[in-house]
This record gives structure tokens, C-alpha cells and sequence, in this order.
């Protein structure tokens, strides 16, 4: 596939949506073609998968399940929409991927990690970001401001230290495709680094 797939990756609130608009203003700016795409929701069929996942009406979902709803979602947005845009020679910037899963599932919900891998790699066949920007932000020291949280933003302290813990734990296993970066540095300074490293990757890929 010829394009470039990079994910944004962090704890909820940690600036993701924020570094995926400068990180696409700037390829418009190159004029570099790109697709900017989220999971979960980019989809028909995600779109109703999010609002079931997130909508706190939905009340106890049973912790496979909740895996495999994602995994629906991660596999018709593959289908759908990644492999589509990278086809093409996109870059393709995407708001959360195969790691949420081993993070919100695995470390959060305290399910096998391995098995878990097994059912998201299934259901995006595989396909790995050439690179994966975790911004890190200590959820203990994160401002909560929304008066109604979603379901999982809902899952308490110690629920999404571990969270942040797996990010950490992905992205020290394979440095070459991770990128780190404080998720409360200045925005700018984050979207320069960024930048940086899109950058090179798609000079290597043209
Ligand atoms: P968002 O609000 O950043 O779009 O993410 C929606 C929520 O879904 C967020 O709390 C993280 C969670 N999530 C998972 O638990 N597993 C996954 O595989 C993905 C993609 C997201």
C-alpha cells in the first residue's frame, strides 16, 4: 500500500483532536493528499457502533462484547475507509486505532491482552501505522470539565492509569514506529515535532 498511516493515540482529553486538525492543516498547506478519520465512528455502521459504545443510556456492557463492537467498528473503517485512502497514496490520519483497544479493553478492562490483539489484528487484517504519536497526559493531573461523561470517560482513575500506563508500555516496545510527546506541552511545539517526523516519513515513501 502506498501510503502513509499515521494514528494519534492518548488518554481521553490529551489534545489528540487538536493535533489531528494542525497535522492536516499543514498537509493542506503542502498540498499532500490526505484522509483524516477516527475511531471509533467514521463509518455508517461506526457511527451507530460510537453512539452505542459511548452513550451512558447503554448502561453495563459486558467487557467482550465492548471488544467486539470495537473490533466491528475497526474492521469496517479498515475496509471502508484506511485501505481506500492509502490505496490511493494518502496520508491517512487517524484518531485512534488498534491500540485503544489493548489499552481501554486490556489494560482498563483488565482483559488478555494477547487474545484481545488476536481480534483487533483479525479485524483490521493486520494493517500497522507507520506511525503512532501517543500524547501523554498524567490522568490524575487531566481537568475534568465535561459535566457528562461518556461511558468510558466515566471508568474512573485507576481505569485509565492503567490506560495511560499500556500507551506507554506499546510505544517503548517499538520506538522506531511511536512517537511520545507531552501531551501538555504548547500545542505548536507538539504540531512542529509532529510535523517532523510525517515529514520524513513521506519524503522516504515518494
Ligand atoms: P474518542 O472520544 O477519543 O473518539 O474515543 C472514544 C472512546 O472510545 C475513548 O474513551 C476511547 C474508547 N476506545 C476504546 O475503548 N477502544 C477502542 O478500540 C477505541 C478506538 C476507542
Amino acid at each position: 500500500m502506498s501510503g502513509v498511516f499515521v494514528v494519534f493515540e492518548g488518554g481521553d482529553g490529551a489534545g489528540k483532536s487538536t493535533q489531528v486538525r494542525l497535522l492536516a492543516g499543514w498537509l493542506a498547506e503542502q498540498g499532500i493528499a490526505h484522509r483524516v478519520t477516527r475511531e471509533p465512528g467514521d463509518t455508517w455502521l461506526g457511527g451507530h457502533l460510537r453512539h452505542l459504545l459511548l452513550d451512558p443510556a447503554s448502561g453495563p456492557i459486558s467487557p467482550r462484547a465492548e471488544a467486539l463492537v470495537y473490533a466491528a467498528d475497526k474492521a469496517q473503517h479498515v475496509d471502508e475507509v484506511v485501505v481506500p485512502a492509502l490505496s490511493a497514496g494518502e496520508v491517512v490520519v487517524c484518531d485512534r486505532y488498534v491500540d485503544s483497544t489493548l489499552a481501554y479493553q486490556g489494560a482498563g478492562r483488565r482483559m488478555d491482552l494477547a487474545e484481545l490483539e488476536h481480534i483487533a489484528r483479525w479485524a483490521t487484517r493486520d494493517l500497522r501505522p507507520d506511525l503512532t504519536v501517543v500524547l501523554d497526559v498524567d490522568p490524575d493531573l487531566a481537568v475534568h470539565t465535561k459535566a457528562e461523561p461518556d461511558r468510558l470517560e466515566a471508568a474512573g482513575q485507576e481505569f485509565h492509569r492503567n490506560v495511560r500506563r499500556l500507551f506507554l508500555e506499546l510505544a517503548e516496545r517499538d520506538p522506531e514506529r511511536y512517537l511520545v510527546l507531552p501531551g501538555r506541552d504548547p500545542r505548536e511545539q507538539l504540531a512542529a515535532t509532529v510535523r517532523e517526523r510525517v515529514r520524513e516519513l513521506v519524503e522516504r515513501n515518494a
